[in-house]
């Protein structure tokens, strides 16, 4: 007898694709999204994405290596398009095979897309317009995910139910598209699938599952908090390329704010241009969720959450979290 019969039908391209048994994606998380919860959700029937982030392409092959050790299921690595070496990481998934690279951050690169397909990768995109969104499944990309407001780390403007409406009429009859932002709840799940989407993304909800190697105090911090904790960062100066970003309230909520007026004073004087202010918001953010996730610094470090975190209460291991989503989301639909 197959489980979720309903939830599955409705999946059963995203799980075509992803070679899952549901079409549920952990996000990748930096510093959270490594070999262990990574192989926790594939070997849960989901899939798992590595964050690479800052990663070296040695130590993307050394996490790669570790993450096949404690899984035989299909996982994939989510790459920065920023990142100045990200050929080389591609390189490094091609040696691998990995069978899905996640390109985030911005639009893809000329020759990226092209680089992963050649070695036979499947490439996933973010897109947030509709319009860039047919370019690149025009131009090569296999998949598409949406992301809305409400998600954990960094986001855009529009909400995930707004995105929901204006992408998924367009593109899901053809194309994969996977919803992320905000999903705590099955019933979310269900009702997304039944909009047209292949498949759900969530971050939030696992980040604090018992195999995630998150501090007991940035999980303690994630269970505390309610759904308006979790705050976007506002933009100091309209010059600054600042990527708004989700996290808990805290004092490096503030010190993100002075972190900006430092670097647009660097840029008055002329210290730094544009790219390089980029660069030193983004290495903030890096430094500063490494110091909450791996430090527990949950005072002065980055506690990246979406607003479904409301819903995330207590530690429970990846498999029961996955159950838990998926009977909700079959109940839905069974009603
Ligand atoms: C702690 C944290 C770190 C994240 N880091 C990344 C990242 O490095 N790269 C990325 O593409 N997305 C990142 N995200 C976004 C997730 O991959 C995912 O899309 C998002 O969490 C989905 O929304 P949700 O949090 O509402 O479930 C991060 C999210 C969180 C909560």
């Amino acid at each position: 007898m197959t489980s979720f019969p309903h939830t599955r039908r409705l999946m059963q391209r995203g799980i075509d694709f992803l070679g899952t048994e549901y079409a549920v994606l952990c996000g990748a998380m930096s510093w959270v999204s490594e070999r262990n919860l990574v192989s926790a959700i594939s070997n849960a029937g989901g899939f798992g994405v590595i964050a690479c982030g800052a990663m070296t392409p040695e130590l993307l092959d050394a996490e790669i290596t570790a993450t096949k050790a404690l899984t035989v299921k299909p996982f994939g690595v989510n790459l920065i398009t920023m990142h100045p070496m990200l050929f080389d990481l591609i390189a490094v998934c091609a040696r691998h095979k990995i069978s899905h690279v996640v390109l985030a951050g911005g639009i893809p690169p000329k020759g990226s897309v092209e680089a992963i397909k050649d070695f036979g990768g499947k490439v996933l995109v973010f897109a947030p317009t509709l319009a860039l969104a047919k370019k690149l499944l025009r131009s090569g990309a296999d998949a598409l995910v949406i992301e809305g407001s409400e998600a954990g780390g960094h986001i855009g403007p529009v909400a995930t139910s707004v995105l929901a409406q204006e992408f998924l009429p367009e593109l899901a009859e053809d194309h994969v598209v996977l919803v992320a932002g905000g999903i705590g709840h099955g019933d979310m799940i269900a009702a997304y699938l039944e909009m047209g989407a292949s498949g759900v993304q969530l971050g939030t909800a696992f980040a604090c599952a018992s195999e995630s190697i998150a501090h007991p105090l940035f999980k303690k911090a994630f269970f505390r908090a309610n759904a308006r904790d979790a705050v976007a960062s506002v933009q100091v100066d309209p010059r600054l390329p600042v990527i708004p970003v989700r996290a808990l309230k805290n004092k490096g909520t503030e010190e993100f704010t002075a972190k900006q007026r430092e670097v647009a004073q660097l840029l008055d004087e002329g210290k730094v241009d544009m790219g390089e202010a980029q660069l030193q918001i983004e290495h903030f953010w890096a430094g500063a969720l490494r110091r909450a996730v791996i430090d527990g610094d949950v005072e002065n470090g980055s506690l990246m959450a979406g607003q479904s975190v409301g819903m995330v209460n207590t530690e429970e291991p990846v498999a029961t979290i996955m159950q838990r989503l998926m009977d909700q989301s079959e109940a839905a639909l069974a009603r």
